[in-house]
């Protein structure tokens, strides 16, 4: 069974990465529209991912015994000044999911929740790759890639990712 405060933090968790999802979807429609199609591309795949870890949320809580409770997704923004806009600003907000999971773990920690706490292992892990995935398409960027053939290329690279095989979103 779950505890309250538990409970209450892992649902706002699910929103959140449920807001993830939107702002990711809304990168990708902007890059669609700057027809860079390989980069909404992998933005698209991204969206889906975030989609799955609320779920991870979601089946946890009520697998625990625990109360799911969906609310309003805030809107992200829709446009950015630049690709490499939009790439720091998924940087910094990958950044900031890193530092909420690392607080959850504090919090499963505290409340001796060995099984919240051997679950959120998955997410620390998974925000290492997910920090690094999106700051080298920032970096690539930055070096040179913001207009030309440089973003050309990088938007050509970007449009081989394929989905996760499912439940390792
Ligand atoms: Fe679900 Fe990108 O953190």
């Amino acid at each position: 069974m779950l505890g309250t405060k538990i409970q209450d933090a892992f649902n706002r968790q699910m929103n959140a990465e449920f807001h993830s999802s939107f702002l990711y979807l809304s990168m990708s429609a902007y890059l669609q529209a700057l027809n860079l199609k390989g980069i909404a591309h992998w933005m698209r795949l991204q969206a889906e991912e975030e989609h799955a870890h609320a779920m991870k949320f979601f089946d946890f809580i009520n697998h625990r015994g625990g109360e799911v409770r969906l609310v309003e997704v805030a809107a992200p923004s829709a446009k950015w000044d630049s690709p490499l806009a939009a790439l720091e600003a998924a940087s910094q907000h990958e950044c900031k999911i890193t530092g909420d999971i690392n607080e959850l773990v504090d919090l499963a920690a505290a409340h001796k929740d060995h099984a919240s706490h051997a679950f959120l292992h998955w997410f620390v892990t998974e925000q290492v790759e997910e920090e690094a995935a999106v700051q080298e398409i920032r970096d690539k960027l930055k070096l040179g890639g913001d207009s030309g053939a440089g973003l050309l290329l990088i938007d050509h690279g970007l449009a081989q990712r394929t989905p996760h095989a499912t439940g390792d979103a």
